[in-house]
C-alpha cells in the first residue's frame, strides 16, 4: 500500500489524515495516510526515514513549511513564488517540492464559494508566510487591485515589490493598515496570525464594498473574531478557512495520484464533525 503522510509539530490534532482517508475512499484508491510527528530539529530526518521506509508524498505543515523547501531538489512554479512547501512527492529522481495552499485558497474562494476574482478588489491582510503562500494563485485569478496590508507596513511593500513583475494588470499594493481608510473591496482575506491569538487587525470601518466577501484563513468550532468583525463592518457574506483546508488537501492528491477527488461531501463532513466538537 502507498504511504503518505502530514508531517508537523505539534501534529495531534491535523485533520489531513481524516481529510485523505476520505479521499481515498471516494476515488478507490489504496493508500495509507498517517499523522507524523518531527522533533523542532529533526524535519529532514524524519522525512529521510519515512522515505527509507516506502513513503510516496508527505504534507508539510507548521513548523516546517520553510525547511521542506529547502529539502526539495526542484520545485513548482507556485512553490517556488510561495518560497514554502506543504507537498513533498517522492520518485526516483529526488524529492519534489509544491505548495498547493493557494490554489486550495482559490478553489474555495471561486469554486465553493462562488466569489470570482477577475476584475475584482481584494485585500489581503498579513504579510507573512500565509500571505507570501497564496499570492502567485491570487494574482493568476487577475483582480483588478490586490492590496496586501500589514501592522508592519515595510514587510507589505516588500511582500508587493516581491511579486511586481507578477502582477500582470492586477494593480498591487501594500502598506500598512491606516492606509485602507477610504478603500472599499469585495474580498477581505486574513491571513495574519491575529486569529490564533483570538485577536483582531485594527482595520478602519468601511472597508467592505456591496456584496463583499470577508474570508479567514483560520476556522474553529466558532466565527473567529475577525469575522464577527466583518459582519458588523458591513460584509454580506463571511466564511473560514475550513474548505482551504480541504481543498489544499484535494489539489495534493491531485499531485500524488494523478486524480482529483470530491471536495464538496468531505468538506460538509468536516464541518459537521467541527461544529460537534
Ligand atoms: P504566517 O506564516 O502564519 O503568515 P508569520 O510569518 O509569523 O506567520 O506572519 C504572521 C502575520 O500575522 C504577520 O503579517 C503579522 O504581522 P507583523 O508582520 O506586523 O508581525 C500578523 N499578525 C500577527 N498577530 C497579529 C495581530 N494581533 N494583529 C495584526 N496582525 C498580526
Amino acid at each position: 500500500m502507498d504511504r503518505y503522510a502530514v508531517v508537523g509539530n505539534p501534529i495531534a490534532h491535523s485533520k489531513s489524515p481524516l481529510i485523505h482517508a476520505a479521499f481515498a475512499r471516494q476515488t478507490g484508491q489504496a493508500l495509507s495516510y498517517e499523522a507524523l510527528l518531527a522533533p523542532l530539529d529533526g524535519f529532514a530526518r524524519t522525512i529521510a526515514d519515512f522515505r527509507a521506509a516506502g513513503g510516496r508524498g508527505a504534507n508539510v505543515t507548521v513548523p516546517f513549511k520553510l525547511e521542506a523547501f529547502a529539502l526539495a531538489d526542484r520545485h513548482t512554479p507556485r512553490a517556488q513564488a510561495a518560497g514554502a512547501v506543504n507537498t513533498l512527492a517522492f520518485d526516483a529522481e529526488g524529492i519534489l517540492g509544491d505548495n498547493t495552499d493557494g490554489a486550495g485558497l482559490v478553489r474555495d474562494l471561486t469554486i465553493n464559494l462562488g466569489c470570482a476574482l477577475a476584475g475584482r478588489s481584494v485585500l489581503l491582510l498579513g504579510a507573512g508566510g500565509a500571505s507570501r503562500g497564496v499570492l502567485l494563485p491570487l494574482l493568476a485569478e487577475r483582480p483588478a487591485t490586490l492590496v496586501i496590508a500589514n501592522r508592519s507596513a515595510d514587510k507589505a511593500e516588500a511582500l508587493a515589490a516581491l511579486f511586481a513583475t507578477q502582477a500582470g494588470a492586477t494593480r498591487l499594493q501594500g502598506g500598512g493598515f491606516d492606509a485602507l481608510a477610504g478603500g472599499r473591496f469585495d474580498l477581505v482575506i486574513n491571513a495574519t496570525a491575529a486569529s490564533l491569538a483570538g485577536e483582531l487587525p485594527p482595520l478602519p470601518p468601511g472597508l467592505y464594498a456591496e456584496g463583499a466577501l470577508a474570508y479567514d484563513m483560520m476556522y474553529g468550532p466558532r466565527r473567529t473574531p475577525f469575522l464577527d468583525a466583518a459582519l458588523a463592518d458591513g460584509a454580506a457574506r463571511v466564511a473560514d478557512g475550513l474548505g482551504m483546508l480541504v481543498e489544499q488537501a484535494a489539489e495534493s492528491f491531485a499531485l500524488w495520484r494523478g486524480l482529483r477527488p470530491d471536495s464538496a461531501p468531505v468538506l460538509a463532513e468536516l464541518r459537521r464533525l467541527i461544529a460537534a466538537g
